[in-house]
């Protein structure tokens, strides 16, 4: 994949779509690749292989009030493969992945209409059980938001509550958590000193080895890096790489070049609505929206 980070939009351009869109650019935003006249022309992406997309949604709305955040919102997520949510800010990512473990509902106010899938079973349905739903569903968060309590105990904090007390089986937990976290090696020998003693990128590998702890299906990561700085974030982006195979990854992310590293999809969310979802490669090189290719050259952000 060649990303190139150059952002060469003219100040003409660039205060001509400030004054459409007052958002601040992107990170460092890609160029695309020239498109061809074959681009534009390229036949829509065939749907995910019914059956092996875990996480789905179906002309989903989202209103905070009388705000409309989502607006008809239909896409697949394929299981063991790491998609990406781009967009401008505001535009409804995190509420999009808030809506996968139905962590909206914590907000007042909140209404949705349409269909939330999650291994086959629309999550919207009155009956739901949301406590499961959030273990198989797991969060990492921008800002890594360990518990003021021990390393050992941040990671079981999940078992517990799902009352595992047995002492071996949470430290077999922990370990293995702590391992597939890329974590264990640098925490082993002082698992009962505080989380918030570690650094940032320590405290959000911890965060993802809490998630992993209670064996989830599905992880969600709302910026998971951008707190971080360069080495702890492809630390993140390697974890991420390891994980889809046994993982379905939604991540958010304001960096292109970082979706254009992890994601095996990516969808660009514009206002609430889904502008285009394709193959990350082929978002990157030849979208087919317009809009696509102007938020990917950073024309507006
Ligand atoms: N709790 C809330 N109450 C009311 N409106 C909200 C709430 N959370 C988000 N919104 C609104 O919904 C829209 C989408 O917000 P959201 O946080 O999903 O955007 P985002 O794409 O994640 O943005 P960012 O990149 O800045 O994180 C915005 O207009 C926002 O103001
Ligand atoms: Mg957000």
């Amino acid at each position: 994949m060649s990303v190139d980070t150059r952002h060469d939009v003219s100040e003409e351009r660039r205060t001509a779509a400030a004054r459409e869109t007052p958002r601040p650019p992107p990170a460092m935003p890609p160029v695309p690749a020239p498109r061809g006249a074959e681009a534009t022309a390229r036949p829509a992406a065939p749907p995910a292989a019914p059956g092996t997309a875990p996480l789905g949604t179906r002309d989903f709305h989202l209103w905070y009030g009388t705000h409309p955040a989502l607006r008809g919102i239909t896409l697949e997520l394929p299981a063991n493969a790491v998609t990406a949510i781009i967009g401008p800010s505001g535009c409804g990512k995190s509420t999009l992945l808030r809506t996968f473990n139905r962590m909206n509902d914590m907000i007042p106010g909140v209404r949705t209409t349409g269909e939330v899938r999650v291994a086959g079973a629309n999550v919207l349905e009155p009956g739901t059980d949301v406590v499961a739903l959030r273990r198989r569903v797991g969060m990492v968060f921008q800002r890594p938001n360990p518990f003021p309590r021990s390393i050992f105990e941040n990671v079981v904090f999940g078992l517990r509550m799902l009352g595992v007390h047995d002492r071996g089986e949470l430290e077999a937990r922990a370990e293995r958590s702590l391992t597939s976290a890329a974590l264990w090696d640098e925490v082993k020998d002082r698992l009962g000193r505080s989380a918030l003693a570690l650094s940032g990128g320590q405290q959000q590998r911890l965060c993802i080895a809490r998630c992993l702890a209670v064996d989830p299906q599905v992880m969600l990561m709302d910026e998971p890096a951008s707190a971080l700085d360069p080495s702890a974030t492809a630390r993140i982006e390697e974890l991420m790489l390891e994980l889809k195979s046994r993982y379905t990854i939604v991540i958010v992310t304001h960096n292109m070049q970082q979706a254009a590293r992890v994601s095996d999809r990516t969808a660009f969310l514009l206002n609430g609505e889904l502008v285009e979802v394709d193959e990350t490669r082929a978002l990157f090189t030849s979208p087919r929206q317009k809009l696509t290719e102007d938020y990917i050259t950073g024309r507006f952000g």
